[in-house]
């Protein structure tokens, strides 16, 4: 059994298709949902779906590695960024190596970086003139959006498109790959743990 960890403070609609996808799911469950905005829907969804919530504080996640230990008492095996904005630190980034994963709304290494998230990109995107933008399931290191990639997906942008149009294609691609693409890598790493929670 492996338990996730979503690290969240948009709407939460990426955390709502992964919750979905794996309450079926016997080897895999989301465990934990973390945010660092106790305004962000993304809680009243884990409590609506009976999993614990914790919000956490700049300073806490950043001067403290207490979080670790939230997780370890928690077994958490896998953490996954679904629109979780704050820089992760190195204490998060090493005991999670190959195992912290982020979504991005766009085909990195383009349109990554401080600032670049939700409708920024979609803009940015849309200001180049692009032809296509897509989304990217990356590792997660010490910088924004430059971890090693693992997955992509494209869509194309017609003329016509609007940044919210194009907000909807992508939207549309990161709900059908995040959830596959995390089972992909929590299976693999389930079969080179020698024992598992
Ligand atoms: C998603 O589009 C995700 O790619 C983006 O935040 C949105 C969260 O939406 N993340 C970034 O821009 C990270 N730089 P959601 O709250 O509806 O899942």
């Amino acid at each position: 059994m492996s338990n996730l960890a979503i690290f969240a403070s948009g709407t939460g609609s990426n955390a709502a298709k992964i919750i979905e996808y794996f309450r079926e799911e016997p080897n895999i469950r989301v465990r934990l949902v973390v945010s660092n905005k106790a305004t962000a829907p993304v809680l009243g969804l884990a409590e609506r779906n009976g999993i614990e919530s914790m919000v956490i504080s700049r300073a806490g996640f950043y001067e403290t590695e207490t979080l670790l230990q939230e997780l370890g008492a928690r077994n958490i095996d896998f953490i996954v960024l679904a629109g979780f904005l704050w820089l992760i630190p190195p204490y998060l980034v090493r005991a999670f190596a190959g195992r912290l994963v982020n979504i991005h709304p766009a085909l990195l290494p383009k349109y990554g970086g401080k600032g670049m998230y939700g409708m920024n990109v979609h803009r940015a995107v849309k200001a180049a003139g692009e032809k296509e933008t897509g989304i990217t399931i990356h590792y997660v290191n010490e910088r924004y959006d430059e971890g090693d990639a693992i997955f992509q997906a494209r869509c194309t942008i017609d003329a016509g498109d609007s940044p919210e149009d194009i907000a909807h294609k992508v939207q549309v691609l990161e709900h059908e790959h995040f959830a596959p693409v995390i089972e992909r890598l929590v299976s693999s790493g389930q079969q080179n743990e020698p024992s598992n929670h």
